[in-house]
């Protein structure tokens, strides 16, 4: 039958074409169309997450530290590290062509990263705890504990681009 040879036609050019595009490669640091809104999203929380953390130094290195403060910016660093789990979807890794540097070891390895997040997540509630004791000493080494955590991420899942 003539129409359904020519709908046939129709149905395998279409598919070529869905084809052609699923197929065009994307080379990595080109654009893969608009990034979505999630890697400004997590970009931006890294950002305060380092700021805060950047506050709570610049304290400890005074003579009389906020200890006040100190507790505020570890709250505001446990309250975002709960979101660092929502914030990498799949397909958003810097081999899909965007420009981040998470790593696909995130997805590789789902429940080491969410135990990596959780372990921020713990050392900063910690954290904010000890300040309230204001032993200056002990929010030190807190701190520092706390900074193992974005250390130990990083190193497996963050892109080192500092070499
Ligand atoms: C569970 C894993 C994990 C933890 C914990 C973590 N980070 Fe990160 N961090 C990442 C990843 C992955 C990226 C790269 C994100 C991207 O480029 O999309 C990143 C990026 C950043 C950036 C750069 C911002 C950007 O997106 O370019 C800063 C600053 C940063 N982290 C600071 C910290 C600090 C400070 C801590 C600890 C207080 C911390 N991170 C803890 C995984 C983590």
């Amino acid at each position: 039958m003539v129409r359904n040879y020519a709908s046939r036609l129709v149905i395998a050019a279409a598919l070529a074409g869905i084809l052609a595009a699923c197929s065009s490669e994307t080379p990595a640091g080109s654009s893969a169309g608009a990034a979505p809104a999630v890697l400004k999203e997590r970009h931006d929380n890294f950002e305060e997450i380092g700021d805060a953390f950047k506050a709570v130094r610049g304290e400890l290195e005074k003579g009389a530290p906020d200890f006040t403060l100190i507790a505020a910016k570890a709250g505001d660093i446990n309250t975002r590290a709960q979101l660092i789990e929502s914030h990498f979807p799949a397909g958003t890794s810097v081999e899909d062509g965007f420009k981040t540097e998470a790593l696909p070891a995130i997805w590789a390895k789902p429940e080491e990263f969410k135990a990596a997040s959780q372990k921020l997540i713990d050392e900063s509630a910690k954290l904010a705890t000890i300040a309230g004791g204001g032993d200056a000493a002990a929010v030190g080494a807190q701190a520092k504990a706390m900074g193992g955590t974005c250390k130990g991420c990083h190193d497996q899942f963050r892109l080192d681009d500092k070499k």
